[in-house]
């Protein structure tokens, strides 16, 4: 039996970046992968560019039963630091919109896990794949039972994400693990992901497949303004996929078309072209095609014909277009899993589990979720390195 001072199951953002912090400890550390190839995750993220972190990154761009928990890890382990890791790697980046740090050139994500592979050379990290756990017993070491043989540790590390996209090895082995050692799970739920709606809603959605519009979208307390993106099946894009985290089935969303505008608007723009069609005065403010869409719902002729308050009325409810979603594209399309290993269950210093010394859940498998927009590689990151500094 091979001994080691820390395993950690998973090699994606989290378990190899905990891992070579461990190996930088002198810890003898050993990854174990499913996957043929590690980081499968990193490659496609960022479409293809990995948004690897966030300028804007803090603890309230994060959803958590506990809102508290990813502050420590978060602080002690920030965005400047995993910029001045690529840095050191001279992997060139650039920020695209609202602080996300992208690298350059195609394919360029690859290039984050070649940096992750080679830090954990660097520090003597033994990266296995292909390997399927089938058991872990605990006595007074880890016991793990896989497909390439028994392997024998002081800590184990459980960084194997959550649900999201299961054709990228995605598995619910962490939440099994919490299970197994009586740890509680938050519900967990796709998250930055595309509504789905009914036909009544469809009939009038479908049409504008590929259409895309710069808007507010908010649910419950969250409100982002970014752009939304008609797709076959609902509304998707980046404003869509963030208020999808905050979302809960039956919920209404709501959507304001004109986010630059003031309620008075349209009466403004009456005064300026009494004669214009209500349809051809929004096409001034919204794409043509959507633009005739929502005119569809709006009282129609020349606008000089409609009083100042149907007009102000007109733009209230394109400014709060109600909409309630009958479900989520899933976790075929997720990109993150809401919910997960219950915070109150571990250290916000070093991600152990409380109940059981020597235990570790690190990245997406922990009820900490981020945004998009690089947040979720941050947190990744982040408790990757509270874990590192531990195992
Ligand atoms: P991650 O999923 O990266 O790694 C888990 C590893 O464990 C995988 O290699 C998996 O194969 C392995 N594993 C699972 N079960 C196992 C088992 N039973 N035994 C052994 N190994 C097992 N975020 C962001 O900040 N910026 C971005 O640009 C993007 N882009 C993006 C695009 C797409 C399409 C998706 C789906 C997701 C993103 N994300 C993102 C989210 C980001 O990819 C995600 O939050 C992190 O990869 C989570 O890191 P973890 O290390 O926790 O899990």
């Amino acid at each position: 039996m091979a001994a080691y001072d820390s395993i950690v199951v998973g090699a994606g953002a989290a378990g190899l970046y905990a891992a070579f912090h461990a190996g930088r400890r002198g810890r003898r550390v050993l990854v174990l992968e499913h996957n043929g190839e590690p980081g499968a995750k990193i490659v496609i993220s960022g479409g293809g560019r990995c948004n690897f972190t966030n300028l804007h990154a803090a603890p309230e761009r994060f959803l958590s039963a506990n809102p508290h928990f990813a502050r420590s890890a978060l602080a002690r382990h920030t965005q400047a630091d995993v910029i001045a890791l690529v840095r050191k790697h001279g992997v060139a980046f650039n920020e695209k919109t609202l602080g996300q740090l992208f690298c350059e050139g195609p394919r360029s994500s690859r290039k984050i896990v070649r940096l992750l592979l080679d830090e954990c050379a660097a520090a003597g990290v033994e990266v296995r794949t292909g390997v399927r756990v089938n058991a872990v017993r605990r006595s007074e070491r880890f016991t793990v039972e896989t497909s390439a043989g028994v392997f024998e540790s002081e800590t184990l590390t459980i960084a194997t994400g959550g649900l999201s996209i299961p054709k990228l090895g995605a598995s619910g082995f962490a939440f099994d693990i919490a299970a197994q050692f009586g740890l509680p799970v938050v519900r967990l739920r796709p998250g930055l992901v595309p509504l789905t709606f009914a036909e009544g809603d469809l009939s009038w959605m479908r049409p504008l497949s590929g259409v895309s519009a710069d808007i507010a979208a908010r649910a419950g307390k969250a409100t982002f303004r970014e752009a939304a993106l008609f797709t076959h099946r609902g509304l998707s894009g980046p404003a869509i996929l963030q208020v999808s985290s905050y979302w809960t089935p039956g919920e209404t969303v709501v959507l304001d078309w004109l986010p630059d505008a003031a309620d008075d608007i349209l009466a403004a723009r009456k005064r300026e072209r009494p004669k214009a069609q209500l349809k051809s005065v929004l096409s001034e403010l919204l794409s043509e095609r959507l633009a005739a869409a929502l005119a569809e719902r709006l009282p129609q002729g020349a606008v000089g014909d409609m009083k100042d308050a149907a007009l102000i009325e007109a733009a209230r409810m394109l400014k709060n277009f109600r909409l309630t979603p009958v479900g989520t594209e899933g976790y075929a399309k997720a990109e993150v899993t809401v919910g997960g290993v219950d915070t109150n269950a571990l250290s916000q210093q070093t991600m152990q589990a409380r109940a059981a010394p020597g235990l570790f859940f690190i990245g997406e498998a922990v009820d900490v979720t981020g945004w998009l927009g690089g947040y979720n590689f941050q947190w990744a990151w982040s408790s990757g390195w509270a874990a590192g500094q531990a195992i």
